[in-house]
């Protein structure tokens, strides 16, 4: 079987003042289906940056990504758009929600560009809402929500289209701890029950314990890589 991500000798670097900054310093990465994995690591490490690539939203300076067994690099815009839209979702911090616009609106978005009728849309977003809990807040606004509601809306968002991956760049980031468990256990259902994959950026040891394998990134290098065997407290 061949891995969903792989990752071979990944740099990444940013021109400054006339010579390049290396961020990212030689990645190799592996992860199969059904993996649900925490990246830690100080500030600035790289995390958001390997994410990013990961994710297809940005590339790497040198170095191959295969996802699904595809070389990310040699497909074309289109093809990059067709891989965002139904194999990854994402989940960030700062939860990304457009402010005008109600939580079932929301979740319809990613749907938007797929050609699906307004019918089964809204059936979709419907049933992706009801899976976190928000039945009785459909038609809130963002504003009308609690931070984790919030991010249970972006995470509907982020399943709606049924996509096998998960990428998370602190979720929890701007919860509180109570708000925070809610959001954990609901990834640890999408991956014990539904078997999405899910990659997690966390800075707090508690939440990075929800992940059955714990990697470290120190400047822009993986640092450790192991399987967790500690039980998350809740
Ligand atoms: N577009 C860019 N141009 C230049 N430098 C960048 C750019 N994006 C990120 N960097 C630099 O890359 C480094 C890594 O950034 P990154 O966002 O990946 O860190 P991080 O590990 O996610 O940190 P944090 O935990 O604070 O979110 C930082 O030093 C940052 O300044
Ligand atoms: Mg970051």
């Amino acid at each position: 079987m061949k891995p969903l991500i792989l990752l071979k000798n990944i740099h990444k670097s940013y021109p400054l003042d006339g010579f390049d900054l290396e961020i990212l310093k030689g990645i190799d990465l592996k992860i199969e289906a059904g993996e649900f994995v925490a990246v830690m690591g100080p500030s600035g490490s790289g995390k958001s940056t390997l994410m990013n690539i990961l994710g297809c939203l940005d590339t790497p300076t040198s170095g191959e990504y295969l996802l699904d067994g595809k070389n990310v690099e040699n497909l074309n815009a289109d093809q990059l758009a067709v891989i965002r839209n139904n194999k990854i979702g994402f989940v960030f911090q700062g939860f990304n929600l457009l402010s005008r616009t109600s939580a079932m609106e929301n979740v319809e978005l990613p749907m938007v560009y797929s050609g699906i009728s307004d019918a089964e849309r809204r059936r979709r977003a419907t049933a992706a809402l009801n899976s976190v809990g928000l039945g009785d807040r459909m038609f809130h606004l963002p504003n009308q929500l609690s931070g984790g509601q919030q991010q249970r809306v972006a995470i509907a968002r982020a399943i709606v289209n049924e996509a096998p991956i998960i990428f998370a760049d602190e979720p929890t980031g701007n919860l509180d701890t109570k708000m925070s468990v809610e959001i954990m256990q609901l990834f640890t259902k999408l991956n014990r029950d539904l078997k999405r994959t899910i990659i997690l950026v966390t800075h707090e040891e508690d939440i990075a314990l929800y992940a059955k394998r714990i990697i470290k990134i120190v400047d822009g290098e993986i640092h450790s890589d192991t399987p967790n065997t500690k039980k998350a407290k809740k």
